[in-house]
C-alpha cells in the first residue's frame, strides 16, 4: 500500500481533532483512501501549549515550511491570511493537494490560490470552511452541476443564531444572549467577526462563487450584523408570524438599473415561521438551495466545533488521497465566470 505523507498546520481545536482521528482511525482511512495516511508531523506556533488532545511530541514542530516541503497532502487549520497563504502556495507548488478550512483566506484571495492548484494541477479542497460538519461545497459543485442554481439561503454561523433563537425564546436583549453565548463557549471572547457578520460574509463569498460558477470576494458581499436586533424587533416579528434569522444570500436577480446578476449579502432576515430554515435552533447552521431542476433542497447539521469540522476535513483528506492513488491529481474547481456580480447594494429586511 502506498504511503501519503500528511502534513497538519495548526493544532487548535479542529486541527487536535484531526490529528487524533488519523492517529486512531488510521486502518479505517487507509481502507477507504487506498493509501496509509501518515501524519508526519504538526506546526504550530509553540509547541508547549496545552491542547485538548494528548498527541505524540515528536509529531510537533515550528518549521512549517520545511514540513510542508516534504508532504504529499497538507491541512490548513491555522487561519488567519499569512502565513497560511504562503504555506499554501508553496505546498501547491511543489505538488501537494490542499485540505483548508480557512474561509477568511478563501473569500480574500481564493481566485490567486484556485489558480495555482489548478496550474500546478493538484486539488484544493475546503469543504470545512463553510458551515463546518455539514457536507454542503461538494454537493453543490459536484451533485447539482448539471442543474442551475437560483438562490442560497444560508444560517452559516452558530454564535449568531444561537443568540437570536436566545432572544426569540426567552425575550433577552442583544447583550445578554451575547453574554450567555460566551458563557456556553459559542462566541469568541472578541466576537465581532461572528456578530457583525463578517464570518458569514466571508462564507457567503464561498457559497455564492461555487452555486453561481464566477468569483465573489469579501469586497462583493454587502455585509451587515446582528448588533442592532433588538428584543422589541424580535417581538415584533414573532407577533406578526416571522423570526429574524441571519441569512447569508445569494440569488440571481433582475434589478432595473443593473441588468441581471447575482446578489450576495448578509443580514438579519424576517423569515416566516414556517420556512424551513424558522426550525433552525440554537448554535446549529442549515443552508437551503433552490434550483432550477432539482427544487427546494435542505442541508443541516453542526456548523462548528473541533469534532465535526473534522469530519469535514477528512472527508477532503481521504477524496485527495483517493485521486493521488488512482494516478491523476485531480484538478481544482474551475469557475469561469458567465455571471457578474451586482454592485454592493443595502440590503432588505426580508428576502
Ligand atoms: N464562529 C463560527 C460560528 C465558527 O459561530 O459559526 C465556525 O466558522
Amino acid at each position: 500500500v502506498r504511503n501519503l505523507k500528511v502534513a497538519l498546520l495548526g493544532c487548535g481545536n479542529v486541527g487536535a481533532q484531526v490529528a487524533r482521528i488519523l492517529i486512531d482511525d488510521a486502518d479505517a482511512l487507509a481502507a477507504r483512501s487506498g493509501a496509509r495516511l501518515e501524519l508526519s508531523g504538526i506546526a504550530v506556533r509553540n509547541i508547549d501549549t496545552p491542547r485538548d488532545v494528548e498527541l505524540p511530541r515528536e509529531l510537533f514542530t515550528t518549521d512549517a515550511e520545511t514540513l510542508v516541503k516534504d508532504a504529499d497532502l497538507v491541512i490548513e487549520l491555522m487561519g488567519g491570511i499569512e502565513p497560511a497563504r504562503s504555506l499554501i502556495l508553496t505546498a501547491v507548488r511543489n505538488g501537494a493537494c490542499v485540505v483548508t478550512g480557512n474561509k477568511a483566506l478563501l473569500a480574500q484571495d481564493g481566485p490567486t490560490l484556485y489558480e495555482e492548484a489548478d496550474k500546478a494541477g493538484v486539488q484544493l479542497s475546503y469543504e470545512a470552511a463553510v458551515a463546518g460538519a455539514i457536507p454542503i461545497l461538494r454537493p453543490i459543485r459536484d451533485s447539482l452541476s448539471g442543474d442551475r442554481i437560483t438562490r442560497v439561503l444560508g444560517i452559516v454561523n452558530g454564535t449568531t443564531n444561537f443568540i437570536l433563537d436566545q432572544m426569540d425564546t426567552t425575550g433577552a436583549q442583544f447583550a445578554d444572549a451575547l453574554a450567555e453565548a460566551q458563557r456556553l463557549g459559542y462566541a469568541e471572547a472578541d466576537p465581532t467577526a461572528d456578530v457583525e457578520g463578517h464570518d458569514a460574509a466571508a462564507k457567503a463569498a464561498i457559497l455564492a462563487s461555487l452555486s453561481f460558477h464566477t468569483r465573489f470576494s469579501l469586497d462583493d458581499v454587502y455585509c451587515e450584523g446582528i448588533t442592532k436586533v433588538t428584543a422589541s424587533d424580535i417581538a415584533s416579528a414573532k407577533e406578526a408570524g416571522f423570526v429574524i434569522k441571519l441569512l447569508a444570500i445569494a440569488e440571481k436577480i433582475e434589478s432595473p438599473d443593473n441588468g441581471s446578476g447575482i446578489s450576495v449579502r448578509v443580514h438579519p432576515t424576517l423569515l416566516p415561521r414556517e420556512h424551513p430554515l424558522a426550525a433552525v435552533r440554537g448554535a446549529f447552521n442549515a443552508v437551503f438551495i433552490e434550483a432550477e431542476n432539482a427544487g427546494e433542497l435542505m442541508f443541516y447539521g453542526q456548523g462548528a466545533g473541533g469534532t465535526p469540522t473534522a469530519s469535514a476535513v477528512l472527508g477532503d483528506l481521504v477524496s485527495a488521497a483517493r485521486r493521488l492513488v488512482l494516478g491523476g491529481p485531480g484538478r481544482t474547481e474551475t469557475t469561469t465566470g458567465y455571471v457578474q456580480p451586482l454592485p454592493v447594494e443595502a440590503s432588505t429586511t426580508s428576502y
